[in-house]
């Protein structure tokens, strides 16, 4: 970490970003076959035809975490060295300690980072994101790597057919710098949350985490437990808050801005935000259909999806949304 701050104002860029998924596929044709569902029903009720996994007897969190920051760092032409914060958003690490960042800050020789993990369920990314924004702009920090990575597979039980058609494995990685122009960076980012909620969506590792409501929930220890009626409902409404907010407090319009990367939760939910908000379908990514919903690593891994295809225009702003357990809730709007 740096210490003197630098002088005057400071702007920040994102220099590269980078991403990775599993070599396998797990398709709705998997599913209908380990369960009672069908194609039909997944895709239309979520807009999901298949997703990624890991293979967990040697894979986890880390590995995706570590290859996408290597592919960041490729992207950003910096060396490991120069970095010297690592943030990795997850809430599926292997261990708590050491956190995934340490390891991976290691693995590639980053070795003048400071390294932490943050735990922000489906909004990781974008609340890691404000977070280094924010120190790069102080002063604080000024090559930043910041990761989503997640190994949904790892905590589904695959019994279950409310939730474990919905998830995959993904990570994604953006490195960002200070810059000499003050204009450049995030010029309006918000994070919210609200405890009350949070068993619409936990990972209970005793049974003294399982509120009396869910006790008759068949779903095992240590797995996603999900209401998703009830995800769905704050997913839709809280959507549209954060983008309206973020769009009146910027006095940005939808044309204005060269893309909206939003978290991949379900089709429906991003098509009834968007309609609502009158947002042309060109300018909400969308690739839950490849990947189902990722967590901490949808938001990075479109993100590097649009950025490599040169869809993040240089001199428009783009914004990120992102909501989820917590529950929590973030936007980030940039200006390149
Ligand atoms: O990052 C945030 C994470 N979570 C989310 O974003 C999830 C938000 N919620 C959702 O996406 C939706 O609520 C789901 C996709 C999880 C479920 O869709 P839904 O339209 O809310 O379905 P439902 O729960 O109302 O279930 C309708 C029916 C039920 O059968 P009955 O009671 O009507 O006979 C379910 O048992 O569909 C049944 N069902 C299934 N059928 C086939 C539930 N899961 C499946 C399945 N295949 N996989």
């Amino acid at each position: 970490m740096m210490g003197p701050l630098p002088s005057g104002a400071c702007g920040v860029r994102i220099l590269g970003t980078g991403s990775a998924v599993p070599d396998r596929r797990l398709t709705n044709a998997d599913f209908a076959r380990m369960m009672d569902t069908s194609d039909e029903w997944i895709k239309q009720r979520t807009g999901i035809s298949e997703r990624r996994v890991l293979d967990l007897r040697t894979e986890g969190c880390s590995t995706l975490a570590q290859r996408a920051l290597e592919r960041a760092i490729d992207a950003a032409g910096i060396k490991a060295e120069e970095l010297d914060l690592v943030i990795v958003a997850s809430v599926t690490m292997e261990m708590t300690c050491p956190s995934v960042s340490c390891r991976i800050a290691g693995a590639v020789g980053a070795k003048n980072a400071a390294a932490f993990d943050l735990v922000a369920a489906c909004s990781g990314f974008v609340y890691a994101l404000n977070t280094a924004e924010a120190m790069v702009r102080a002063g604080r920090a000024r090559t930043v790597a910041v990761i989503g990575s997640e190994a949904m597979s790892s905590i589904i039980d695959y019994t279950d057919r409310t939730v474990s058609i919905l998830f995959g494995d993904a990570a994604g990685c953006a490195i960002i710098q200070a810059d000499a122009d003050p204009t450049k960076g995030c010029i309006y980012q918000h994070m919210g949350a609200d405890g009350s909620g949070w068993h619409a969506l936990y990972i209970p590792r005793r049974e003294t985490d399982v509120p009396p409501e869910d006790a008759a929930n068949p779903v095992r220890l240590g797995n996603l437990r999900m209401n998703g009626k009830e995800v769905f409902r704050f997913a839709v409404t809280k959507f549209r808050e954060v983008m309206e907010d973020a769009f009146a407090k910027t006095g940005l319009t939808p044309d204005d801005v060269s893309q909206v990367i939003c978290h991949q939760s379900n089709v429906r939910i991003i098509d009834a935000a968007r309609e609502k908000l009158n947002i042309d379908p060109s300018k909400i990514y969308v690739n839950i259909d490849r990947y189902g919903n990722s967590s901490a690593g949808s938001v990075p891994l479109c993100l590097d999806e649009l950025w490599r295809a040169g869809k993040i225009t240089k001199g428009k702003p783009f914004m990120l949304v992102a909501f989820g357990g917590g529950l929590t809730w973030a936007s980030s709007v940039w200006n390149t």
